[in-house]
């Protein structure tokens, strides 16, 4: 075969493209293992009845989730199902208020309103608390996504979107367990609570 004969490209084009469809299977599939809920870097649902704290991986050269001891959401453990269901119901929630126009969630979406994805970490909720009158980050969470034009403290608003109050706690279940993912470091220097334990 010679390089003038077009059937030298098409034999070229065919073993190109068959390598390279093998080459995407073979990185969906590692994808997948470490994206999956309960894969190398996204936690299982129940991770939110355990404390999530940061802390700076030399190696890596950035952050790590470190997920360690008790601390149920809401004062209240739940199992694999109801963990499952309250995060499901928050990423439908999500949707259905398009909170990525605004927000960006990973890194995608709108940048109208602060990355979302370690927001549970977020030092300000102490402040929230304050304002709301609540004793935990976590009311303080709901009461804000509830009524955030009562409660706001930036320059921009977030607008009230008629959040019921199982719709608020699933959002909070959401956020923390979308911020105990292992981004490789996303969004970095993201601010974080100090924690008493
Ligand atoms: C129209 C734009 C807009 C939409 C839509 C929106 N937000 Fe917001 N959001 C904002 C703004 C602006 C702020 C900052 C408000 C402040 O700090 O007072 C904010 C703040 C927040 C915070 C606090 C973040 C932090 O760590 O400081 C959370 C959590 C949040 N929004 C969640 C949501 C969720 C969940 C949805 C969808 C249900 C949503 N937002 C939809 C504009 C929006």
């Amino acid at each position: 075969m010679h390089v003038d004969d077009p059937a030298f490209w098409r034999a070229g084009a065919i073993s190109t493209v068959s390598i390279m469809s093998v080459v995407l299977v073979m990185l969906t599939i590692d994808s997948l293992a470490a994206i999956s809920p309960g894969g190398s870097n996204v936690p299982l649902y129940t991770v939110i009845n355990q404390h999530i704290d940061y802390k700076f991986d030399d190696k890596r050269g950035n952050d790590m989730p470190v997920i360690r001891g008790a601390e149920p959401l809401f004062g209240k453990a739940v199992d694999a199902a109801a963990a499952e269901a309250l995060i499901d119901k928050g990423k439908m929630v999500i949707q259905s208020r398009s909170c990525i126009d605004c927000h960006t969630f990973f890194g995608n979406g709108a940048y109208y309103a602060p990355d979302l994805t370690k927001a549970w970490l977020d030092p300000a909720w102490e402040t929230w608390k304050i304002i709301t009158g609540t004793k935990t980050r976590e009311d303080a969470m709901v009461k804000f996504l509830m009524h955030p034009d009562k409660y706001r403290i930036w320059t921009r608003a977030m607008p009230n979107l008629d959040i019921t109050q199982q719709e608020a706690e699933a959002l909070v279940a959401y956020l923390k367990w979308m911020s105990a993912v292992d981004t490789n470091g996303f969004p970095a220097n993201f601010g974080r609570m100090q924690q008493k334990q």
